[in-house]
């Protein structure tokens, strides 16, 4: 992804979540930490497709401001650890939740071999230009047999708008073929509708935006950030791209 755009959605927009979580309560945290990718149906299928519960080890991989864990950290009792490449968002997730967030590239995990019960991925594959190193390292840190569980946005073959700075998506057949290259065996792959959220959860999003937007509106990296979410709005609500989750397995045995 270009070096700027990357700094301000993911750095600039972090620290700004957590400064209008501060302000507006932290009943707001795990919605505003969520901005883009996740909500509960879609955290739920993740959650139970990967069997988490409080004595699993898991870890979120480009976790962003930790929404996606601190919703399972709170409703399944697991205790997450959070990675990120942005020092701002990782600061974020110290501010907004008491979880762990080390800051690192998925690329290259600071972790041993089969550390962890289950790996989640959520919203992160379309960033990386390197998909197949991210997937092989995440296979890496899984202990055999552990669960890999993934949001991936993929590209229809309709699509033809123009994406937002530093976005690949793969197509769906792109995307099995990635998953089992990198040593997985794919358990199910299904659609996340975006249209499934509860309306408390929109509420509170709107809350968190109408903050922002009155506190940054006329700074030129709140408007840079909000066309990047525009662009991914339409191509979302146009089908040119949609929701894929993912659960697989790690294979035993070594990736050729
Ligand atoms: C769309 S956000 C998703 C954040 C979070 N997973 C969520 O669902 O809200 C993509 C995240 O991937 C992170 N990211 C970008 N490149 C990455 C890489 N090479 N390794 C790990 N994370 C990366 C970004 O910093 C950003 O936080």
């Amino acid at each position: 992804m270009g070096e700027e755009e990357l700094a301000v959605e993911f750095g600039t927009v972090a620290e700004w979540t957590a400064d209008a979580v501060d302000e507006l309560g932290p009943e707001y945290a795990i919605v505003a930490g969520c901005r883009g990718s996740g909500d509960p149906a879609l955290l739920d299928w993740l959650a139970k497709a990967c069997g988490i519960g409080p004595g699993t080890s898991l870890v979120d991989v480009g976790a962003g401001v930790g929404g996606a864990s601190a919703w399972a950290a709170q409703t399944y009792g697991v205790r997450p650890v959070l990675v990120d490449p942005m020092n701002e968002a990782c600061r974020s997730v110290r501010r907004m939740f008491e979880l762990s967030a080390v800051c690192a590239a998925g690329e290259r995990l600071p972790f041993v071999d089969d550390q962890f019960d289950v790996v989640w991925c959520v919203g992160v594959l379309c960033t990386v230009h390197e998909k197949s190193v991210l997937l092989r390292e995440l296979r890496r840190v899984l202990r055999p047999g552990g669960s890999l569980g993934m949001m991936v946005l993929v590209a229809e073959p309709s699509l033809h708008s123009d994406v937002p700075h530093g976005n690949e998506f793969p197509r769906e057949d792109e995307l099995v073929g990635l998953i089992d290259d990198a040593g997985f065996v794919l358990r199910e792959l299904v659609e996340a509708p975006i249209d499934n959220v509860p309306t408390e959860w929109t509420q509170q999003a709107e809350h968190v935006d109408e903050l922002l937007e009155k506190l940054h509106g006329s700074d030129e990296r709140w408007l840079a950030a909000q066309e990047q979410a525009k662009k991914m709005s339409h191509l979302l609500s146009t089908r040119q791209v949609t929701r894929r989750l993912v659960h697989a397995v790690k294979s035993v045995g070594a990736v050729s």
